[in-house]
């Protein structure tokens, strides 16, 4: 009984701190937010269960383990704003970006996965980032975006080390695009700008530059969902029923252009269209920033390709650093950053890559000849010349003639 006791009053704290924190102005992030309520919602149930049951069932002690664990023992992340140092509305002008020493480690107990990274990009520069799996390469976002917190060292950008500002202020001024496209259900202006911030115009302008017009001429099809009506379900005949089915499967939400639907998790849009999508949405925002990390790795070439030519064309003020797991998209950008367990292997531009025997070399060469593997007997014989020819050719020829050599003689 004073067990029953003592867990109607530690769940009624609970709640009582669960009200404080959605009615009183305790700042909450969306995520703890969502975690609450659900854990708040396993706790009524399990409250419900003590009175009818008399007793406290296991999934009951399983969730109040879990809230305490999130609430209490969960370290929390730093402030969204700092007050007193705020970057002004246009930071980053430049988009000058410097690691200074770098050093980031997942848990105090592991290794560092980032170690003394030091390396400077300049303003409207366009990286490419390449290297081994479990190279460092994404890691090297999450730390542009604080994600994880620097173990020493630090990120300068425009003058202003990010750690001495507030999350929001950091993250709402670099555009991420990640390997896993994020779209929400509704119009497709709603996803684009959330905020509704820019004009039809402008947004316009961003849908015809990423050529996404197409995919909002056709209103989205949906399945109406199903009112259950007790009342007539019963007398309803096999007719009736079926015909009531027919109207639900030819629901249509109206509305192309701005106001095309788009369905949960995007699930109406092929990946690589949601991913000319996030770009879009990347293009509309205008940061003068732009991370993608693997963001063409699930899309094909064609895609891929608008992809690069709209980030060249769009996005030439900006400073862009590219993940990438094809050699060809990043072949012409200004330098490569080749990664190596948590440290910059090597850092130049492509031809000068290429020039030495490193690190970029055998990875293009590997890349090479893995593609070669894929191809018939001709196209291996011309594409294992190629890469004694590649080498040679890098030296001599401006660095647009390379890509076309490693296109032409390994095609996708
Ligand atoms: N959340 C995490 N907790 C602990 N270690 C992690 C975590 N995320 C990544 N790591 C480790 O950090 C190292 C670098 O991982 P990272 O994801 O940055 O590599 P990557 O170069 O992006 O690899 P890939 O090409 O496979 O995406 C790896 O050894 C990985 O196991
Ligand atoms: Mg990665």
């Amino acid at each position: 009984m004073t067990t029953l006791f003592t867990e109607v009053i530690e769940t009624a704290i609970l709640v009582f701190k669960l009200y404080l924190r959605l009615f009183v102005s305790i700042p909450v992030s969306p995520g703890e937010l969502d975690a609450e309520t659900n854990l708040a919602i396993g706790l009524y149930r399990g409250i419900k269960g003590l009175f009818a049951q008399g007793g406290i069932d296991n999934d009951y002690i399983d969730k109040l383990s879990r809230y305490i664990s999130y609430t209490e023992d969960t370290p929390r992340e730093q402030p969204h704003v700092v007050a007193d140092s705020r970057p002004l509305p246009t930071w980053p002008e430049t988009g000058d970006i410097e690691f200074r020493q770098y050093r980031l480690r997942y848990r105090p107990d592991l290794d560092p996965v980032l170690n003394e990274l030091s390396f400077v990009v300049r303003s409207k520069e366009k990286i490419g980032i390449v290297g081994r799996t479990g190279a460092g390469k994404s890691s090297l976002t999450y730390a542009l975006m604080r994600l994880v917190e620097a173990d020493s060292g630090s990120i300068i950008i425009d003058g202003i080390g990010i750690s001495t500002i507030g999350l929001h202020d950091l993250r709402s001024r670099i555009s991420i695009i990640p390997q896993d496209p994020s779209l929400f259900e509704g119009t497709i202006r709603d996803n684009l700008d959330p905020t509704h911030q820019y004009t039809d115009d402008e947004v316009w302008a961003a849908i015809n530059a990423c050529q996404i017009a197409d995919l909002l001429d056709i209103p989205t099809k949906v399945r109406k969902p199903k009112i259950k009506n007790p009342d007539k379900s019963d007398t309803m005949s096999k007719e009736e029923s079926k015909q009531s089915s027919k109207i639900r499967k030819r629901h249509w939400i109206e509305g192309t252009g701005l106001d095309k639907w788009v369905k949960r998790k995007g699930s109406n849009f092929s990946v690589g269209q949601q991913q000319l999508v996030s770009l879009c949405r990347a293009l509309l925002w205008r940061r003068k920033i732009l991370v993608l990390d693997e963001a063409t790795a699930n899309v094909d070439t064609k895609t891929d390709q608008v992809m690069q030519s709209v980030i060249r064309q769009e996005f030439k003020d900006c400073t862009v650093l590219t993940i990438a797991h094809r050699i060809n998209t990043i072949m012409d950008s200004d330098r490569v950053l080749v990664m190596d367990q948590g440290k910059v292997a090597e850092f130049d531009t492509p031809a000068n890559l290429l020039a030495r025997d490193g690190h970029f070399k055998r990875l293009v060469e590997s890349m090479n000849l893995s593609k070669k593997q894929e191809t018939r007997p001709f196209e291996q014989a011309l594409a294992l010349s190629s890469v004694v020819r590649l080498s040679t050719q890098w030296l001599t020829t401006a660095k647009g003639y390379g890509i076309l050599y490693t296109m032409r003689y390994t095609p996708d």
